[in-house]
């Protein structure tokens, strides 16, 4: 399968995350992320409105939660999104709980890699049942993609996950890839900050099909 497109609303208001989408975003791309920003600034019901106005997107809630599973799982994907991201450092037990209630759902968590991790403690989380991995540059790092992560993503990939890659990804930024069976790459600031939000996801798109 050739990778999707996300784009990232890492919007301040639900109001400019909804005007990037009408401006043919929203049909256009593949997985729609309210992002943390926006939850932070919005809460769930970005969630529960973009699901009204997107009712056949893949939705994805970067909450990226820590704790408290039992209330923040079913607060978000009960409000429409067919994915929830929790952070790496969260307790196993937090990794469990998740899990249990995405599944019950029908839905998935997907889990983000920030700060220290292995591949020992990814199988853990594999064996928990979640699949879906987050391959990610801090926006406050901002590095540079190179061989380390080709790598990394490789063994996270052999392991069976899911892979989505972000961090200020641009279409440049695919052929570093190629052939590798990511799941979706996500957009933020190169697609919402582009002048023509739709033409750079076509960008993206031309970019992954002529290297898968
Ligand atoms: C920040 C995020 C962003 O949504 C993600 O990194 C994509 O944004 P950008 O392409 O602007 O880096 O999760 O925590």
């Amino acid at each position: 399968m050739k990778p999707l497109i996300q784009v990232a609303l890492d919007n301040t208001s639900l109001e400019d995350a909804l005007k990037v989408l009408v401006k043919g975003v929203g049909d256009e791309i593949d997985i729609i992320e309210a992002g943390t920003l926006l939850l932070a600034a919005e809460g769930k019901r970005a969630v529960s409105i973009i699901r009204s106005l997107y009712p056949n997107k893949i939705i994805v809630a970067d909450f990226k939660m820590a704790d408290a599973a039992n209330v923040m799982v079913p607060m978000f994907l009960d409000s429409g999104a067919d994915l929830m991201t929790v952070i790496c450092a969260a307790d196993p037990a937090t990794m469990r709980i998740a899990n249990e209630k995405a599944r019950s759902r029908g839905k998935n968590m997907q889990i983000e890699l920030y700060g220290p991790w292995d591949l020992e403690r990814a199988k853990v989380w594999y064996g928990l049942g979640i699949d879906h991995i987050i391959y990610h540059h801090s926006r406050d790092e901002a590095k540079e993609w190179g061989e380390k992560d080709i790598k990394s993503i490789k063994s996270l990939c052999e392991v069976g996950f899911k892979v989505t890659v972000t961090g200020g990804i641009n279409p440049d930024h695919i052929k570093l890839f190629a052939g590798l069976p990511i799941y979706a790459f996500i957009g933020g600031r190169s697609i919402r900050e582009s002048e023509d939000p739709t033409k750079e996801i076509l960008r993206f798109k031309a970019e992954i099909d002529k290297y898968w």
